[in-house]
């Protein structure tokens, strides 16, 4: 399905599309002398509390950070610990998404995920697809650069076969390929704990987002920060490259 140009509009005073990079969990948990999936059990708490802030907050597509394709690299017990949280959290919220009509997608390469994941991931995606309330995407072993990279795969074989003309090729072309092809770009980004990165996320996306690194980490992450952040927003000049009359 294509949005269609109105969707693609960030609204005129709060951010239509947030992204959020959700870090801190590790160190919130060790904090509190506690191993670090503790930490990321309490960050799946908040996404419920933020999803269900953003009707009243004008937020309507919610983009989140749940696995990077660099976060493989942690321990075996921290990746398989993620990796049963991000089943649980399907299996839970399911109903809970459905009613409050959140409509769910997954973006991320899923060739590296579970069978028994990617099949609960697949059963959300259709479950709500007639929702429209909110967006929320989660990002899933995802990185930008491996996202722009399968779409380059794809595009260059549609040029092998003979279905795309590499003349026409110009920056409306590429993002038809990519995993966000339906959304339109993050107004804002947020990254929490105090980190000034942006680690590989939404890279072609966000060219033309706000960004915001607040040193809260994940799990302290209200409702109340986020309202005031967008309401901060609200006040930001945006001029997309152009100069105001
Ligand atoms: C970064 O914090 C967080 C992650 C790699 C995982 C994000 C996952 C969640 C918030 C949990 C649930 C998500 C869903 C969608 C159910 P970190 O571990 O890198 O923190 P640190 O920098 O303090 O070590």
């Amino acid at each position: 399905m294509a949005t269609t140009d109105q969707d693609k509009t960030p609204g005129n005073n709060g951010p239509r599309h947030v992204a959020i990079i959700m870090d801190g969990n590790g160190r919130w948990a060790t904090m509190r002398g506690r191993p670090r999936l503790f930490g990321h059990h309490a960050g799946a708490r908040r996404v419920r509390e933020i999803v269900e802030a953003c009707p009243d907050l004008g937020v309507k597509y919610l983009t989140i950070f749940a696995f990077s394709t660099e976060n493989w690299k942690r321990t075996q017990v921290e990746v398989a610990g993620l990796m049963m949280l991000f089943r649980r959290y399907i299996s839970k919220e399911a109903k809970a998404l459905l009613a409050k009509g959140v409509r769910v997608r997954f973006i991320g390469d899923r060739v590296r995920l579970d069978d028994k994941l990617v099949a609960l991931m697949d059963e959300l995606e259709l479950l709500t697809s007639h929702n429209d309330k909110v967006h929320l995407t989660i990002a899933l072993n995802y990185g930008g650069r491996d996202e722009v990279a399968r779409a380059t795969k794809r595009l260059a074989q549609d040029v092998a076969d003979g279905r795309l003309d590499p003349a026409s090729v110009d920056e409306e072309t590429l993002p038809k390929y990519l995993d966000t092809c339906v959304l339109p770009d993050p107004d804002l980004v947020i990254r929490t704990s105090g980190e000034a990165r942006i680690s590989n996320f939404l890279l072609w996306q966000s060219a033309y987002a706000e960004y915001e690194f607040i040193d809260t980490l994940w799990p302290d992450f209200t409702s109340e920060i986020f309202a005031d952040l967008i309401e901060k927003f609200g006040a930001r000049d945006r001029r997309f490259g152009a100069v105001k009359a």
